[in-house]
């Protein structure tokens, strides 16, 4: 891992109305790396996710990613950009009228010229690495189990082999055996496709089992950044409120 930096959000402001969610965001992820946004809810998470794949933007400060200014690309990098990440919301939101195989082939039909054949080949790999049965390609979102969703909805999103993987909450809903699954997978995946991975998350398993470093938003802004031993050190009131309750107290008495 490298300690290059391909993500930046400097001085970040974002209003909805007069609710200021962002008052100067500061950030840096690095490639390689698994990187978590934490913090309360309603502390700006999702939004800043959002703004990082271009769904939003913030009224003022500027985010680079793979080396464009957000605020200033042209259409055309903008476009090459989406085909480098892989998105996966809360939920997975599959198309329900869409086969598991026909969710993943999406983007390999709207961005390539691929042949059909090379493209069926692509998505039963796709779906073979995220751990899911052959037999689900045919299978439609209501017939899955939760964790089976995940899978899929993870399929699509490495769908054009991105680079860059934004994941928001992605074991919520699961079960804890599921979750951990869920996350042995992202990790396995990471090191297999060199991925750099954004995760929001508000689960402290996650967060101790596969994050490198974190950022804590919190009273508007990033209160603390760095790895976990970082956050756990830093005296700000935001970090020891989130990391107070049982489930933190106790790994941290465990020394982990
Ligand atoms: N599209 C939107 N329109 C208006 N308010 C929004 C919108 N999206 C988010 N917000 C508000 O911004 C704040 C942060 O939301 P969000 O980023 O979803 O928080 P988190 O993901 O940390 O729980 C909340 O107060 C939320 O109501
Ligand atoms: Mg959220």
């Amino acid at each position: 891992m490298t300690d290059t930096s391909i993500i930046t959000a400097s001085d970040i402001v974002t209003a909805f109305g007069n609710n200021l969610v962002h008052d100067g965001v500061n950030l840096s992820i690095n490639q390689g790396e698994i990187y978590a946004l934490i913090g309360g809810s309603g502390s700006g998470k999702s939004t800043l996710l959002k703004e990082m794949i271009m769904l939003q933007e913030p009224q003022a400060g500027s985010i680079t990613v793979l080396g464009h200014d957000l605020a200033t690309i042209t259409p055309h990098q903008a476009s090459s950009l989406r085909q480098n990440w892989g998105v996966l919301f809360q939920g997975g939101a599959l198309y329900t009228s869409l086969n598991v195989a026909e969710n993943v082939a999406i983007k390999l039909h709207e961005y390539t010229d691929l042949p059909k054949r090379i493209i069926d080949d692509i998505v039963q790999m796709k779906i073979n690495m995220v751990g899911l049965p052959a037999r689900a390609a045919q299978l439609y979102p209501a017939q899955l189990s939760g964790g089976m969703i995940k899978r899929a909805a993870l399929a699509r999103a490495l769908a054009m082999d991105p680079q860059l993987l934004f994941l928001d909450e992605p074991t919520s809903g699961l079960d804890p055996v599921g979750a951990a699954d869920f996350d042995a997978l992202i990790s396995e995946l990471r090191d297999l496709l060199n991925l750099t991975v954004v995760i929001v998350t508000h689960d402290l398993d996650s967060i101790w089992s596969i994050v490198n470093r974190l950022a804590m938003l919190g009273e508007k802004r990033v209160v603390a950044e760095g790895n976990i031993n970082d956050i756990l050190n830093n005296p700000h009131p935001v970090v020891s409120q989130f990391f107070g309750g049982n489930r933190g107290q106790l790994r941290r008495n465990n020394g982990k």
